[in-house]
């Protein structure tokens, strides 16, 4: 076991027939790491989190939880509260008895389901619904109820199939904070989303997946800079005016797309290119005797990066 790992995937396929869902996906979520899954539908988000939580059995490959192989189900799934694709909470039970039933299978005592159930509930914003029948909720309370279930036994690990979908705004803002809470909690978290700002907010990095294979994964702000998907834009104030000539040089830069000013001592420059590039331009503009006052740099976004590595014909 590679210690400090909490999830691992390791070249994890699945085929129906001649159709592959998943091909050699290799995934590793840190010990107390968010991690978002994100990709078009159909993607092979929620046939990978299936794989992981041994839901499926996969063509080929190896899913290690806490070092110990998923073959050991029960084991492996020990300290893992999962929820993958929106099952329906027993309908005809209301929330106090399905919490009471899942809180037996885990084996708590009636003392701990107690305690646990009002925890979930009021964190789920469910607790004034729980004695009444599931099957009058809408889709959104069912999935808060579904979601409070994973959390009941206060596991260590927690993987999500799309945790917001068929919540309201609102719904989704809560949902959104019950997951961080999660944070300061020092629990590891892997999830799929469709929404992007939901992973720049939640995670710490991210794992992009496209027609059943990842197109990129590692640390969220470290890839968005990395390549310098759609540029950046860097927002300058100076103390004095930077020159017409030095804004000139500057644009001729390597990365530079544009450069001019906007007011006396403000200065925008559209960036595209690397790293080092960048620290260039940083340099040139600190090597200029305008007096930098600020550098804000705006534009660097999951979502621009989303959006190339999905392009039709790319990559
Ligand atoms: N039981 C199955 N038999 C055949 N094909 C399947 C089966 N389950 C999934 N697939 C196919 O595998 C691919 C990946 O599906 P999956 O549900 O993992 O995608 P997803 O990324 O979760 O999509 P979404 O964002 O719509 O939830 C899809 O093309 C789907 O049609
Ligand atoms: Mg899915």
């Amino acid at each position: 076991m590679e210690s400090g790992i909490a999830i691992e995937a390791e070249n994890l396929t699945k085929t129906y027939g001649d159709f592959t869902a998943i091909s050699g996906i290799n995934l590793a979520v840190k010990n107390g790491d968010f991690m978002g899954l994100v990709g078009p539908n159909g993607a092979g988000k929620s046939t990978t989190l299936k794989a992981i939580t041994g839901l499926l059995k996969p063509t080929s490959g190896t899913v290690r939880i806490s070092g110990i192989d998923i073959s050991d189900h029960r084991h492996a799934m020990e300290h893992v509260g999962c929820v993958i694709e929106t099952p329906e909470p027993y309908p005809g039970f209301t929330p106090t008895e399905v919490m009471d039933y899942i809180g037996r299978i885990y084996g708590m005592s009636q003392r701990e389901i107690a305690i646990r159930s009002r925890d979930v509930l009021e964190s789920v914003k469910m607790w004034e619904w729980r004695n009444k029948s599931i099957s009058g909720f809408s889709k959104g309370m069912r999935q808060r109820i579904v979601i409070a279930q994973a959390l009941l036994p206060n596991p260590d690990i927690i993987i999500l199939d799309e945790p917001t979908s068929g919540l309201d705004p609102r719904g989704m803002v809560e949902m959104r904070r019950v997951l961080q809470n999660l944070k300061t909690r020092d629990r590891t978290l892997l999830i799929s989303t469709h929404i992007l700002s939901e992973v720049s907010e939640l995670c710490g990095s991210v794992t992009m997946i496209r027609d059943g294979v990842v197109i990129a994964s590692g640390d969220v702000s470290t890839l968005i800079h990395s390549r310098g998907y759609s540029g950046v834009t860097l927002t300058v104030r100076t103390v004095s005016p930077i020159s017409k000539e030095t804004l000139k040089d500057l644009s001729g830069m390597e990365g530079v797309t544009n450069a001019e000013h906007k007011g006396e001592c403000t200065a925008v420059i559209a960036f595209k290119g690397t790293p080092e590039q960048q620290a260039s331009l940083t340099k040139a503009l600190f090597d200029c005797g305008a007096g930098i006052l600020s550098i804000n740099e705006t534009g660097a976004t999951l979502e621009s990066m989303y959006m190339e590595l999905t392009e039709d014909g790319k990559p």
